[in-house]
């Protein structure tokens, strides 16, 4: 079954609503694990949104399971994950005006600069993947330029609202999750996914992770973190393709 990334930047976004000091992400993150969270995901934004540089340096001392920085290839922020060194780097577009990360990076425009970064990050022992959209030749493109992992944009299957654009989305990634592995990629995916839509993605083959926040934090507000993952771990492992259930 594929592990589960908990993104917990909008709990950081509550705090950032009054400039203060509650929610704390850092608690978030242990109420996250101790409900069967398998990664902790956080975004440091260039504008510090929501997490900020004091978030990623204590949760690098906290997090027991795998740390996954959201990032963009700007020089500051690469030299932050270099001297922090989460678990993996995940490479990320980034626009100041957007409400979240809208598609995917574009490899192939941006390759010296992507690649750059990459060899930095992986100089520094991190793992890492590029958030790009489930095209062939993105994917080709960022193995070719040094990732180990790629996490397909699922953002074209969360927004789709007729039964044929779900479908198309679906064989997209599904082909996406075939050309990763034939070029010797880790395949995660990401984004708008929710305790609604996430049956038909996890039942996927070849998926090896999900990262989630948006749904996960909305749920932990009624019922607590610890549930709110426990409850998408258990949606994951009842919907997992049976070769791959626990
Ligand atoms: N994966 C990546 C790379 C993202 O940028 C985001 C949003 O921060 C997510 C996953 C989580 O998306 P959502 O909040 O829609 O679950």
């Amino acid at each position: 079954m594929a592990l589960l990334g908990v993104n917990i930047d909008h709990v950081a976004t509550v705090r950032q609503a009054r400039r203060t000091d509650e929610p704390d992400p850092v608690w978030a993150a242990v109420e996250a694990e101790l409900g069967g969270a398998d990664g902790i995901t956080v975004h440091l934004r260039e504008d510090r949104r929501h997490i900020n540089d004091r978030d990623v340096r204590l949760l690098r001392q906290s997090v027991g399971v795998k740390l996954n920085l959201e990032m963009s290839i700007a020089p500051e922020i690469v030299d932050i994950a270099c001297d922090v060194r989460p678990d993996q780097a995940t490479l990320v577009p980034e626009r100041r005006e957007e409400l979240t990360t809208e598609g995917g990076l574009d490899i192939i425009k941006h390759r010296d600069r992507v690649q750059g970064a990459v060899e930095r990050l992986r100089e520094r022992g991190i793992t890492v993947s590029a958030f790009i959209e489930p095209i062939p030749d993105q994917i080709k493109a960022s193995a070719g330029v040094g990732f180990s992992a790629v996490e397909l944009w699922t953002g074209a299957f969360a927004h789709a609202d007729k039964p044929d654009e779900t479908r198309a989305a679906l064989d997209t990634l599904a082909r996406g999750i075939d050309v990763g592995r034939e070029v010797g990629l880790e395949v995660l995916g990401g984004h708008g996914l929710t305790y609604r839509n996430i049956a038909p993605i996890a039942a996927m083959p070849g998926f090896t992770e999900f990262n989630i926040g948006h749904s996960i934090v909305s749920r932990a507000v009624f019922v607590g973190m610890r549930e709110a993952v426990r409850l998408m771990k258990e949606l994951l492992e009842r919907h997992a393709p049976p070769e791959a259930r626990s």
